[in-house]
């Protein structure tokens, strides 16, 4: 986790993330003046790994008629001869109209490209007529075809219908309008803070560069959908002819399709790491405290990123009976690290999945089906940022149900309804269905707990849920970890690690 907080301010989108000369670039949405958004500019960190974290004078703030009112959300292209541009959407006036502008570093030799220049033959691009002048933004990192043409996608929607616009450019100055959208969706609002890009079919877990277009791969598209605040994403073909992209049938575009985190994940970015062959996804843990604690607190919006980690824990073999619950001591419980494995011998004693649940709606069947309600197979899990009273615990647990025709339903809950005694606070039942086969009858869960962070990994990373809490008693040295079964079915703990992590340094 980044804890951007320092003085009195607010942070949201991370933007434009990249990596250049051995550095990591993070910029992000950020209010100078206050914790409570607006005044945007674009703040900017830098990193030698992406855990410790340098924090120098925003990139990109308003100063030019393109952007007087704001520069929002956009993203890095590195162009060939290693040349970084930023798109970002400029806010013209009062009336939040958007346009798209571009920038560049003022010395490609400075390691921490402290300056940024904005050209005055900005803007680059510009809503035209039919399109929503007050949602037109957010521009991907671009791709390169083989016909030389550059291409980004713009956020936006036609009435209630989401769209992400084609734009492309021989010399990334001059961009033309695609006749059609690269896609869009009826019924889903506003598409913000889109995200395009290839990922290898290769099962070998190497991420792609934004322009591989060829070979074993598919593209990705994502979205972050306004009107419920999480986001989602499909997988599915692009079709470089026709500048078009279709999701694959079993990939639901839309309000229930997958979710790229079921919790307080938002606006996120992802990049190409060349020095690591990866792609890494970042996004803005939005608080779920209230404003006026926000202001208290002097800061609000992390970015979800890794810690170090020390010292180690380890645990095997060990069996929960129905109410078992062991702690799991010699680690610092408030910043920590947990990987297990959990196994059982049979899914017979799974409930019935209720045919009058939305299949959809995980999170209702969770805030029914809490921790503390007793099952067959599950609730089983952890319980995080506990107090030794369990005044208040954030429970990140499993619970198998029997669907029709002998299927299974793995639910995967992280559930902060008892973690702070504290009142005005927002503290959902977040949770997501599982794909997981069954057929060896165990599954994984990997938290990452850092005091208000509790952000939780299903089967290596299939559901991911990021829940924001703040506990009173369970912290620092006050917050405890149990592993816990409440369902029948005896679980066992096949292997559980657990690390302390120490605080990344933010100067
Ligand atoms: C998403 C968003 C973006 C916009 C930015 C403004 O959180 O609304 O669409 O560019 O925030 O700060």
């Amino acid at each position: 986790m980044l804890v951007l907080g320092h003085g009195i301010n607010h942070y949201t989108d991370p933007n434009g993330p990249m990596y250049y000369k051995g550095m990591y670039h993070l910029f992000y949405q950020y209010d100078p003046q206050g914790a409570v958004w607006g005044n945007i500019v674009w703040a900017h960190a830098v990193s030698k790994d992406l855990i410790n974290w340098k924090i120098i004078d925003p990139a990109i703030y308003p100063s030019k008629p393109f952007d007087k009112y704001g520069c929002w959300s956009g993203s890095a292209t590195i162009l060939p001869g290693n040349k970084p541009i930023i798109l970002y959407t400029g806010i013209v006036d009062e009336n939040n109209t958007q346009v798209q502008n571009y920038a560049i570093p003022a010395d490609y030799n400075d390691p921490y490209l402290t300056k940024w220049v904005k050209p005055d033959n900005n803007p680059l691009i510009t809503p035209d007529i039919g399109v929503n002048k007050t949602a037109f933004r957010d521009p991907t990192t671009a791709w390169v075809g083989p016909d030389g043409y550059w291409r980004t996608i713009v956020g936006s929607r036609r009435r209630n219908r989401g769209m992400t616009y084609l734009y492309k450019s021989k010399d990334f100055m001059k961009w033309t309008k695609a006749k059609h959208p690269l896609h869009s969706v009826a019924n889903t609002g506003n598409f913000e803070c889109p995200d395009f890009f290839p990922v290898s079919l290769r099962g070998d877990k190497k991420g792609l560069d934004t322009s591989v277009l060829k070979g074993k791969i598919k593209h990705v598209f994502k979205v972050s959908l306004d009107v419920t605040r999480y986001e989602y994403y499909t997988i599915g073909t692009y079709v470089l002819d026709k500048d078009r992209y279709f999701p694959d049938n079993a990939s639901i575009d839309g309000w229930n399709g997958l979710r790229l985190d079921y919790g307080n994940y938002y606006a996120s970015k992802s990049f190409f790491d060349p020095s690591k062959n990866r792609r890494i996804n970042t996004g803005w843990a939005n608080e779920s405290d209230a404003a006026i604690h926000d202001v208290e607190k002097g800061w609000a919006g992390i970015h979800a990123i890794p810690h170090i980690e020390r010292k180690k824990v380890h645990l095997n073999n060990k069996k929960l009976k129905k109410g078992d619950q062991i702690e799991v001591k010699g680690i610092t419980a408030a910043q920590a690290d947990v990987e297990v494995t959990f196994s059982f011998a049979s899914l017979d004693k799974a409930e019935p999945f209720d045919p009058s649940w939305d299949k959809y709606d995980a999170q209702k069947v969770c805030s029914q089906k809490g921790s503390s309600v007793e099952g067959g197979l599950g609730p089983f899990g952890l319980l995080t940022l506990a107090s030794s009273k369990l005044e208040e615990y954030t429970p990140v647990f499993f619970r198998v149900f029997k669907a029709q025709h002998n299927k299974h339903v793995v639910l995967m809950c992280s559930d902060a309804s008892r973690s702070s005694i504290k009142t005005l606070l927002y503290k959902p039942s977040f949770a997501g269905f599982v794909d997981v086969d069954l057929a060896d009858k165990k599954f994984s869960l990997k938290t990452l707990i850092d005091n208000s962070v509790v952000e939780s990994f299903g089967e290596g990373g299939k559901t991911c849920i990021l829940s924001r809490v703040y506990p009173i008693i369970a912290t620092y040295k006050n917050a405890h970890l149990y592993a816990f079964n409440n369902g029948t079915e005896i679980i066992t703990i096949e292997k559980l690690d657990a690390w302390s992590m120490k605080s990344a340094k933010i100067h």
